[in-house]
């Protein structure tokens, strides 16, 4: 089933008369539970609206390069960080050869520029312009780029000819753009992510927790969801929203996390344990609300299982990722956790850094290995996670 759900998608519209349809376009993303921006070169705004497409997509169309307002709300570069695919559609013969030539001469070349999100294009133009040799050499150019091509139908064009230049379908070009974030490489494969912040409780009202969104985690389920995975998430306390394609159980303390992992561990492929976990949990949890007096007041703890470290000591244990959390001496104390757990590979995760990271929609990680210490810059939580599970494909599997 093709999804867009969680999708950050720009949508180019440049000069050509199909551009009437990207409104369309912009609907059948959104069907697919994308949130859609969208660039209007001079050219496209011949031919559609911008209020047209504002009022479609939801959100402010981005038209100027130069716009001294735009770049203080979310210039160019962020728009280009913002995007997990760009769609040009339709595009241009012009707009083709600026890609093409990597040219940064408007609004929508410089973020194409500036971007490491998908790219598609899906040429309209006139047949003969489609089937002239500088026009194929571009697109030639482009698709040695890995940038996906979707071609043009074959029929009755708006200038009277008839021949290959019409706009895909927009239900063709939505399901082309989704198709572009799956693959099969962890097809057959079972992976079970823990996520989210346990809750250990003080007293029917009181709890112990922390930070942890669970946004990490759920990311990571994406992501292996589009490499074709089965996964189970075994989830805390989350403020974030779960795929409806993973089989997702829900556990409280990290006793309850520990038996569900437990009993769902058996023929697993991979174990991602990206929950944040508490260490202690209160030695007798009291019946009733602790009332409240002067006197100082002292709440026993205990240590938790550590459930990262009993899977690893399975006798059929399936591929470890651990994650640490650490503010200081960070790549050292992550490389101790990775063999003191005996696990695969650890990402680790610098919360000293009020940029990312807790409750953030972005991280910036090391993915920690025998073999490999790689940094992935800061960007997306989705973006992340999909280098994550590329390296570990990669390297470990
Ligand atoms: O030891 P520390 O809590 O820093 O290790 C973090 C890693 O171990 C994370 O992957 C976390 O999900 C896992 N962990 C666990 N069970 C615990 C504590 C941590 O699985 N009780």
């Amino acid at each position: 089933m093709l999804s867009l759900t969680n999708k950050r998608i720009v949508i180019g519209v440049s000069g050509s008369i199909a551009a009437y349809k990207s409104p369309d376009i912009v609907r059948r993303l959104q069907d697919l539970g994308a949130e859609v921006k969208v660039i209007l070169t001079d050219g496209g705004a011949k031919f559609i609206t911008e209020l047209a497409l504002q009022s479609i997509s939801q959100n402010k169309v981005h038209n100027n390069l130069w716009d001294k307002e735009a770049e203080l709300s979310m210039g160019h570069i962020e728009l280009a960080k913002w995007a997990d695919a760009i769609l040009i559609a339709p595009a241009s013969a012009n707009t083709i050869a600026n890609i093409s030539s990597g040219k940064a001469c408007d609004l929508l070349t410089s973020v194409i520029l500036a971007s490491d999100a998908e790219l598609l294009i899906a040429p309209a133009m006139n047949q003969q312009m489609y089937k002239s040799n500088a026009l194929q050499d571009n697109l030639n150019t482009i698709k040695n780029r890995n940038v996906e091509i979707i071609d043009p139908e074959y029929g009755d064009q708006a200038c009277g000819d008839i021949g290959q230049g019409r706009l895909a379908s927009s239900s063709e070009i939505a399901e082309q753009v989704a198709r572009k974030f799956t693959n099969n490489k962890l097809t057959g494969k079972k992976v079970l992510i823990t996520l989210g912040a346990t809750i250990e409780a003080i007293d029917p009202v009181r709890y112990i927790s922390n930070h942890s969104s669970g946004k990490m985690g759920s990311a990571l389920v994406d992501a292996c969801i589009e490499s074709g995975a089965d996964v189970t998430c075994i989830y805390g306390n989350i403020s974030t929203i779960l795929n409806n394609r993973s089989n997702n159980i829900s556990a409280n303390s990290a006793e309850q996390m520990h038996t569900k992992v437990m009993q769902n561990i058996k023929n697993q492929d991979v174990f991602i344990a990206c929950a944040a976990v508490s260490d202690y949990r209160v030695k007798n949890i009291a019946h009733d609300k602790i009332k409240k007096d002067n006197l100082d007041l002292t709440i026993e703890l205990t240590p938790n299982k550590d459930i990262l470290a009993d899977v690893c000591k399975l006798e059929e244990k399936p591929i470890c990722i651990g994650f640490a959390a650490e503010t200081q001496n960070t790549i050292e104390n992550a490389q101790k956790k990775l063999k003191n757990k005996a696990c695969d590979a650890i990402i680790l995760n610098d919360v000293s850094n009020d940029d990312f990271g807790f409750n953030s929609d972005e991280n910036e990680v090391y993915f920690l290995s025998k073999n490999i210490n790689q940094k992935i810059a800061k960007n997306s939580k989705y973006k992340v996670a999909k280098k994550i599970i590329k390296i570990f494909i990669k390297e470990l599997l």
